[in-house]
């Protein structure tokens, strides 16, 4: 049946015609009493939004987060509380560095951003499809992130400014590693992992902490583009992760994938004895000496009916926790959680938690008021300070965290070539092995790829430095990547 309904303007008025503009005869100029002409132009003048200043191309859906296995001697999280439990949540993938029409299929990382609706308020976990990252120190993420971006001067994508920066930064190895291997052009977002990449800890019903990273497994399975085909279907189709998502949620082929732990303990952590920083977002923690844990599987059921209201308003922030979930002393981590509420005020405006795929959906009540599009009721009557002797406003102190035992002097910089700090290299290099032949050979081919395009008068400096970073990491890799760039390389291979 037809709808019959009335175009308006976005005060109500009913438009006469929506074609014609009001004119001084058929063929005279316009009147500037047109308001309705106004108000089009006005409005589409402004419906551009600042994309995010990473990963701006991007799609998402809704979906549930379900709890298949009790990991309450952890968390005491709502989200986890019993067997059976289902949350509403979201989910967005990205691209990082490209613009917001950028293609799906470049080699870059992919975002894993998700916000479960939780009774105990919105827990955001925004990760990406890979464990590692390419820095250690948020100080470090506004000069990586230049490098990804196009190059001021011929506002071009640039591999000298990208193998210039990793090889002046060998911490970037083991995620660069990743990158230029197949996961570095995954197929589509339903053939990826996705991870909370940092160390987050738990907090049990007893006041207890555990550190902890999340995995959340692909149950579709891994499947990647190799370069040529990411390269042709870049040509062919810019939007296949976007089509891909869509058209499989809307056929009722809902993509899954299980979420799994590993754990530490705080004595553990905090005790400097593994030989690795537990806190250092540039390794992982290996499975066999933390093994992964089932937790629960997230489906995603639902596409969004509006894109541009749901997922590019969608503001994610890695300081969103909830009771039972905690952060960690990761520096990453401490710099995104200042970051991204910050980046979310510019990008979306002072309240954009308002916005209702930002909105928990559970009570919310504080003091903050006023602010460029309020439209929650604003507090209504109730008082705007704190304390007050109206509103019976209750600060709960159960939520409080356990102390954090830390004893150091602060200081503007540690030197970090201490043992378990300073070692780039072993975590590529086991990666490197565990792969099969051929997964190592499109490693190689996509290296020397890339690498083929630093130029300029610095590149035989930046191709040497990069490539005693890779033969570092595996002699075989470094001697591949210099056979195949065709440059002499003369190292032994280290011990
Ligand atoms: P394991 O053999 O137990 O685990 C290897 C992991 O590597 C698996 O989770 C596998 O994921 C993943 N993997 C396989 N190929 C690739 C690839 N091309 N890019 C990224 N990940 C890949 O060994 P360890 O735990 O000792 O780790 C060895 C190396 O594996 C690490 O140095 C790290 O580079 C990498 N890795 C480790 C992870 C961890 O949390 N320990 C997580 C991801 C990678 P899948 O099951 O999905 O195939
Ligand atoms: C998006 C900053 C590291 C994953 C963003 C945005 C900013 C930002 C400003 C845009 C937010 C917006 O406008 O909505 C930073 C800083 C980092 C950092 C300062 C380091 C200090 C990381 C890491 C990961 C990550 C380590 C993954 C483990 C993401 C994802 C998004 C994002 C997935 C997109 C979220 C979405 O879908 O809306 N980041 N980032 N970032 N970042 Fe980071």
């Amino acid at each position: 049946m037809k709808l019959h309904k009335k175009l308006t303007t976005a005060s109500g008025r009913p438009y006469v015609e929506n074609e014609n503009s009001q004119s001084v005869g058929s063929r005279g100029p316009l009147l500037l009493q047109d308001y309705i002409l106004h108000e089009k132009m006005a409005h589409f003048n402004r419906e551009r939004i600042p994309e995010r200043v990473v990963h701006a191309k991007g799609s998402g859906a809704f979906g549930t987060f379900t709890v298949t296995h009790d990991i309450t001697k952890y968390t005491k999280a709502k989200i986890f509380s019993e067997i059976g439990k289902e949350t509403k949540m979201l989910l967005r993938f990205s691209t990082v560095g490209g613009e917001k029409g950028s293609a799906d299929t470049e080699r870059d990382p992919r975002g894993f951003a998700m916000k479960f609706y939780t009774e105990d308020g919105n827990w955001d976990l925004v990760g990406n499809n890979t464990p590692v990252f390419f820095v250690k120190d948020p100080k470090k993420f506004d000069d990586f992130i230049h490098t990804q971006k196009r190059d001021p001067h011929t506002n071009l994508k640039s591999p000298t400014m990208m193998w210039d920066y990793w090889s002046l930064n060998p911490e970037s190895l083991h995620q660069v590693l990743i990158l230029m291997s197949d996961r570095g052009t995954p197929y589509g977002y339903r053939h990826m992992n996705g991870y909370g990449s940092h160390t987050y800890s738990m907090i049990d019903a007893a006041n207890r902490r555990t550190y902890v990273k999340f995995h959340f497994k692909t149950a579709q399975g891994i499947r990647n583009f190799t370069n040529e085909e990411a390269a042709q279907m870049k040509a062919h189709d810019m939007d296949f992760a976007q089509r891909d998502l869509i058209e499989n949620i809307d056929a009722g082929n809902f993509p899954k994938w299980d979420l799994k732990i590993q754990v530490m303990s705080e004595e553990e952590a905090l005790s400097q004895d593994y030989y690795l920083n537990p806190f250092d977002l540039t390794k992982v923690w290996p499975h066999g000496d933390y093994p992964l844990i089932d937790v629960g599987v997230v489906e995603l059921n639902q596409n969004p009916h509006n894109y541009f209201q749901d997922i590019e308003q969608a503001a994610f922030a890695p300081a969103h926790i909830v009771d039972g979930i905690g952060y960690s002393p990761d520096k990453m981590l401490q710099g995104r959680l200042l970051s991204y509420p910050d980046a979310h005020r510019y990008r979306l405006g002072t309240n954009y938690e308002q916005i209702p795929v930002n909105r928990c959906p559970f009570a919310t009540n504080n003091y903050q008021r006023d602010g460029q599009m309020r439209v929650d009721g604003n507090g209504g009557e109730n008082p705007n300070y704190f304390p007050n002797s109206f509103d019976g406003m209750e600060i709960d102190s159960a939520y409080q965290e356990p102390p954090l035992p830390i004893d150091s002097p602060y200081a503007d910089w540690y030197d970090r070539n201490c043992e378990g700090e300073n070692d780039h290299f072993t975590q590529p290099g086991n990666l490197f092995k565990i792969m099969t032949p051929e997964q190592q050979l499109n490693t190689i081919n996509n290296i020397i790829g890339a690498m083929s395009g630093i130029e300029g008068p610095k590149k035989a400096e930046i191709v040497n430095r990069q490539l005693s970073h890779w033969y570092r990491a595996d002699g075989r890799l470094g001697a591949a990547i210099a056979d195949g760039l065709g440059v002499d390389v003369d190292m032994e291979e280290p011990e």
